[in-house]
């Protein structure tokens, strides 16, 4: 019977069919897909704190109003991704619970400091870039409503990555010390961006399995591989290095070759020991508190729903 089950199971997952909430599924194709779906949208919300830092500062009211729409972009992303685990019988307070307290990760990006204004304009070129080559794929990932709300997050994301690209190229335009700002921004943030399609696939103990089972559909490094074939042209035509000095076409792969991203700055960012973990955190901690009284009011409304007192 479980073998059954099993083998119908893989023979849908490997005729590119999709697994929806009610198929019956192991428990480990469950586990890996909460695990990867809450930290996807905890990396959502995070997110929002790097570039909501600049929202009061932009230069311009048009600046202002599309970062505005990005960071709100950002909060629905991770709606979408909490309900998609709720498909799976998680609870989003649990999931909450486990990003406040540290048990569960988010995206390694977000731990790094935005200093200066071309930061918002290399996020949504790098790593709004990075997460369109991560995504792109997961709108064809074996679980359903994974794979939907990639396809309505995958539209969003194109917008924040010609944001960001155009007001770099805007900065580009503009003086010695705005095109200095980029370059500054680009050193900071180009290894971390490397960094998001996670460790390479020898030190990926995920990988193997959630190809088996086309959660992924490609693997860290092909991903990492395609990111740097995609983007190094687009620095040649903003006019920006990028801080790799190993960076070179190779016609024989028909790929760029590049150096290697620092894996131990990686564990110990992953690990909780980046340069803004602690604030993340913290932050991320301080508006649960805060928001505890809308919580309550939204239980007690429903409670009265519930008992007809609400008329
Ligand atoms: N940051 C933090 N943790 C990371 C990481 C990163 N960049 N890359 C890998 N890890 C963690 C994994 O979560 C795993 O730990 P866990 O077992 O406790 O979860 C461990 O390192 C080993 O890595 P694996 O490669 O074996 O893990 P996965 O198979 O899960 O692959 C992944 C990692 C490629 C990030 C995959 O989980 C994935 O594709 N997730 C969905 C995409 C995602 O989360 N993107 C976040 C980017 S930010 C974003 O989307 C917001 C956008 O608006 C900018």
């Amino acid at each position: 019977e479980a073998d059954t089950l099993e083998r119908d199971f893989q023979h849908t997952v490997d005729a590119d069919q999709r697994i929806e909430p009610r198929d019956w599924m192991p428990d480990g194709y469950r586990r890996t897909l909460v695990r990867q779906i809450a930290q996807h949208a905890h990396s959502e919300i995070i997110g929002m704190q790097p570039e909501g830092n600049w929202i009061t500062r932009a230069p311009s009211l048009r600046r202002k109003a599309i970062l505005l729409a990005k960071v709100q972009d950002e909060a629905g992303h991770g709606l979408y991704l909490y309900a998609a685990t709720e498909t799976l019988g998680a609870a989003r307070e649990d999931l909450t619970q486990k990003l406040l307290v540290g048990k569960q990760k988010y995206s390694s990006i977000f731990n790094y400091p935005t200093l200066t204004f071309a930061d918002v304009g290399v996020i949504g070129w790098l790593v709004d870039g990075a997460a369109i080559c991560n995504q792109v794929p997961l709108c064809r990932t074996s679980y359903g409503p994974y794979a939907r709300a990639m396809i309505r997050i995958c539209k969003e994301e194109s917008f924040h990555q010609r944001q960001g690209y155009e007001l770099l190229m805007t900065m580009m335009g503009g003086t010695d010390e705005q095109r200095a700002m980029v370059q500054d921004a680009v050193n900071r943030w180009w290894w971390p961006s490397l960094m998001m399609f996670g460790p390479p696939d020898d030190a990926s103990p995920n990988t193997e399995q959630s190809m088996r089972w086309r959660i992924k559909r490609h693997t860290n490094d092909e991903l990492r591989q395609k990111f740097v074939d995609m983007t190094v042209p687009q620095a040649e035509k903003l006019g920006v290095t990028l801080p790799d000095p190993e960076l070179r076409w190779n016609a024989e792969r028909g790929h760029y070759d590049f150096g290697a991203p620092d894996w131990d700055e990686f564990w110990q960012v992953v690990k909780g020991n980046g340069p803004c973990n602690a604030q993340r955190v913290a932050h991320r901690n301080r508006a649960h508190e805060e928001g505890a009284w809308v919580r309550e009011a939204a239980a007690a409304y429903a409670e009265k729903r519930a008992r007809g007192l609400d008329r």
